[in-house]
């Protein structure tokens, strides 16, 4: 569905990613994962055409998009839920809805409004107030929800769990599997709250500055000690990290 190959880019004259190669294959999820600063927003930016794409091959179901405008990407069936400021703040929940229905017409726009409000009830209960006035968790559920307004066949998620409580950010990856298995939508997620978005994921990236470090199943990802606590502080000894390797169907590979 998404193929990057050899991609070179960054800001202006700062080169941050070097010679990338990724993959997100149709319908499943594939996960980004990497310390801060890695270049993990760098590469979201560069596939919405925000980053600088040096050199390199962007391709969505074959075709070339480095270049593309934003609102082409969205045409094609792209959103992106950025990290930071992803809703209208002084826009009601309502209204942010509708803004983001802005390609279909009105009565596509409330049908999908409505599916939205029955995957994520929360919205439901604050649908005429200001998104400014949501808690973290809701707005991020707002901004899911906006992403998937559009109809995407590709979603773009950069750290959903970012300043979530563990208990919401644990419903907010639920809703992100549930968007593969139900709706099957492709998904490639950048995620601090790496344990888990390995558990929920197909494949996985490790990106240390700006390069791949790991490239394979997500659940191998987790297998690997000495990546895991050097640079995802899954720390080999922690009781997750244990119970996660002694699982019995780990011997080998599959
Ligand atoms: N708009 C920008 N202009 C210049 N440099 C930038 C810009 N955005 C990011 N950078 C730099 O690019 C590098 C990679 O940043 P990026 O935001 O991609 O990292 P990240 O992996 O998403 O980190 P985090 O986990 O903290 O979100 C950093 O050194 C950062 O300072
Ligand atoms: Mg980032």
């Amino acid at each position: 569905m998404l193929k990057i190959t050899n991609l070179n880019s960054g800001y202006g004259k700062l080169q941050v990613l070097y010679d990338l190669s990724i993959e997100a294959p149709g319908k499943g999820i594939t996960v980004v994962v990497g310390p801060n600063g890695a270049g993990k927003t760098t590469l979201m930016s560069s596939i919405m055409g925000i980053a600088k794409v040096i050199s390199g091959e962007i391709l969505f179901e074959d075709v070339p998009i480095e270049g593309d405008l934003t609102h082409n990407l969205a045409k094609k069936g792209i959103s992106y839920v950025p990290q930071m400021g992803n809703v209208f703040a002084e826009l009601a929940v309502s209204d942010n809805l509708n803004m983001a229905g802005y390609l279909m017409t009105k009565e596509e726009s409330k049908i999908k409004a409505e599916q939205m409000l029955e995957i994520f009830p929360v919205l439901k209960k604050f649908y005429a107030r200001s998104a400014g006035t949501l808690s973290g968790g809701e707005r991020r559920m707002l901004a899911i929800a906006m992403g998937l307004m559009k109809n995407p066949k590709l979603m773009l998620l950069d750290e959903l769990s970012t300043d979530l409580a563990p208990i919401i950010a644990e419903k907010v990856m639920k809703e992100v599997a549930r968007m593969r298995d139900e709706l099957g939508i492709t998904i490639l997620m950048v995620e601090q709250m790496a344990k888990r978005a390995l558990e929920i994921g197909d494949t996985a990236y490790l990106m240390v500055s700006g390069e791949v470090r790991y490239a394979g199943k997500a659940d191998d990802l987790l297998h690997e000690p000495e990546l895991c606590s050097m640079y995802l502080g899954i720390k080999a000894g922690s009781e997750d990290a244990i119970a996660e390797i002694e699982k019995p169907s780990t011997e080998g590979s599959e």
